[in-house]
């Protein structure tokens, strides 16, 4: 019977952890945001600028996603090589520019300290993009339909490995 209890009292504890502080994520439930990446941290599925680097945000957050209150336009994350783990520190400061049909920067972002960047400002239907950190910059040459860099930026994707600088 004290091992009921105990049973219990465990799972009221994790119905507080966990029931009153947000919307749970779950990548089990969003198997196309998983882009290639290793099991993420418990911390990693924490809902704040810094979750799931690597993965594709958009997966998520979109309309009917589990972040549909949060729809990004465009979001990734930037490493140091092409073939970074996306658990491996990205990098933080780089300026990402989206650009539209006509080379006119429409949004400029800066990757925060996992690599991460994001953004909700609506974006034409298509868009290129620069990184650019101390003097260091990589061009996407091509205008591509969609901002969710990681659908693409992944090892098994049509972009050349993950984004990096
Ligand atoms: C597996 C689904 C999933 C993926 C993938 C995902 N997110 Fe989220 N994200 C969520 C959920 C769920 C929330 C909470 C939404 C809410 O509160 O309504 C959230 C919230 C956020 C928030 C708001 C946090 C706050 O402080 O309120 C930011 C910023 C964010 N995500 C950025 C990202 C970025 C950047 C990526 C990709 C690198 C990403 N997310 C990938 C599910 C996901
Ligand atoms: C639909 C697929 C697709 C999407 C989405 C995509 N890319 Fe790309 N990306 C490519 C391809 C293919 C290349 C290589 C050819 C080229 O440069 O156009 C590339 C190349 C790049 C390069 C140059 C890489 C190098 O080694 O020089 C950068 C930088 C880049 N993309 C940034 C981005 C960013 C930032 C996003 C999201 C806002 C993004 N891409 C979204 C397909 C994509």
């Amino acid at each position: 019977m004290w091992n009921g209890i105990k049973r219990n009292l465990v799972v009221l504890g994790l119905v507080i952890i966990f029931g009153c502080g947000g919307a749970p994520v779950s990548l089990e439930r969003a198997p196309s945001a998983v882009a290639g990446c290793e099991d993420a941290t418990p911390e990693m599925l924490t809902p704040n600028p810094r979750m799931l680097p690597g993965r594709v945000c958009q997966a998520c957050h979109v309309a009917g996603g589990q972040a549909a209150s949060l729809i990004w336009t465009a979001s990734g994350t930037v490493y140091s090589r092409a073939d970074a783990k996306c658990n491996e520190a990205g990098v933080e400061g780089v300026t990402v520019e989206l650009l539209d049909d006509k080379d006119r920067v429409m949004v400029r972002l800066t990757t925060n300290r996992v690599g991460n960047f994001f953004t909700a400002e609506p974006l034409g239907a298509a868009l290129r993009a620069r990184l650019s950190k101390d003097g260091k910059t990589a061009n996407m040459m091509g205008l591509q339909p969609t901002g969710a860099c990681a659908g693409c930026h992944n090892p098994s994707g049509t972009a050349p490995g993950r984004l990096f600088l």
